[in-house]
């Protein structure tokens, strides 16, 4: 490897504070756009009500987590009560009711892993994919916007990452790099770690909330605002964050043996979750449990070339928080 292993911090770290909370705030979505999704749900909930009166439409993924980028597609889930729902024929049916009323580029892909209708809102130019019954993901979705009211560090942190990862290219899961979900899940992960603890584990907490889904428990405290200042005790900055995120990813993860766990909130072993060998296409290179279907590792799709350029990706980028003069230009630098 072409950089050197680093674990003491730059001592003028502090002064790129300012210009990453910069970066957050042009990321970070105006209160009008979350408007016009609510807007495009209403029309959205009407037209379906009318098809199929007992089904309900949710918002999942980044423009309901609150770590959805200005200007993000949205994700609806609609969520159907039926015996056997025949997805396909939901979906084309569903495309011909939006199409009727005059939505733009309905396209119904059926044969999708995670099949949908795509859609454009003609008013508010908003993108928009419509799945079916992934109630898993709408619960994941309020576990991650839970996490990120208990500690603004974690929304900074990671509206970083991820406009880290895609400006350099390794933000595409169709080409073994991470999804956004995955990169989500890191952070919190590594605010779980620090020490004091910038954030609980909610899943290891008195229960507040839970539902069963598809057979998945899911449980977890989601009283946070009766956490207060949880991290209070922690005072690093964003920049400090930003570098530790970076050297943990790039010098101090054990790849060999160790699973990110959010719900758990601390390490395991690849050995205790049965992770130490390539079952069909899951090869468990870079470990990330889901946090409720636990036998779902993130990193599944990181093949034995994508492993390599995730690992230069982290390791270019702990060299430039260390040692580049402008590390807010560098880092983003498009690949
Ligand atoms: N999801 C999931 N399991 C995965 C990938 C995604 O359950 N393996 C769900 C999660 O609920 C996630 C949502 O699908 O929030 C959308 O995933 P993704 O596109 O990775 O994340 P977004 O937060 O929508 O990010 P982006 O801003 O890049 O659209
Ligand atoms: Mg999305």
């Amino acid at each position: 490897r072409i950089y050197k292993r680093q674990m003491i911090c730059r001592s003028d770290i502090d002064q790129l504070n300012a210009p990453f909370l910069a970066i957050y705030e042009t990321l970070k979505p105006a209160e009008e756009e979350k408007a016009k999704q609510k807007q495009l749900l209403t029309l959205l909930e009407t037209l379906v009500s009318k098809e199929w009166p007992t089904a309900r439409l949710y918002l999942y993924g980044s423009c309901a987590n609150s770590f959805g980028v200005s200007k993000s597609d949205i994700d609806v889930c609609l969520a159907i009560e039926e015996a056997d729902v025949d997805k396909s024929k939901i979906l084309l049916k569903l495309a011909d009711i939006l199409q009727a009323d005059n939505l733009q580029n309905v396209q119904a892909l059926t044969r999708a892993r995670v099949p949908i209708v795509k859609l454009m809102d003609p008013v508010t130019g908003i993108l928009c994919d419509i799945c079916i019954n992934n109630v898993l993901a709408v619960v994941n979705t309020k576990l991650l916007r839970d996490y990120a009211q208990i500690d603004e560090r974690l929304r900074q942190l990671t509206f970083i990452v991820k406009h880290w990862a895609k400006s350099r290219g390794v933000n595409e899961t169709y080409q073994g790099t991470l999804s956004s979900y995955a990169y989500v899940l890191m952070c919190i992960h590594f605010l779980q770690q620090r020490r004091p603890a910038i954030l609980p584990c909610l899943q290891e907490m008195e229960t507040t909330y839970s539902v069963t889904v598809d057979e998945v428990k899911c449980a977890y405290f989601d009283q946070v605002e009766k956490l207060g200042d949880f991290g209070r005790r922690n005072s690093e900055t964003i920049a400090q964050l930003v570098w530790a995120f970076f050297n943990y990813w790039a010098y101090r993860h054990d790849y060999a043996n160790a699973v990110i766990s959010v719900r758990t909130g601390s390490l395991l072993s690849k050995q205790e979750k049965d992770w130490t060998r390539r079952i069909g296409n899951d090869r468990h290179l870079i470990c990330i449990e889901d946090p409720f279907e636990t036998s779902h590792d993130l990193g599944r799709v990181v093949d034995k070339y994508s492993i390599k350029v995730l690992r230069e990706e982290f390791e270019r980028a702990a060299h430039i928080m260390q040692y580049d003069p402008n590390p807010c230009v560098k880092l983003f630098e498009c690949f």
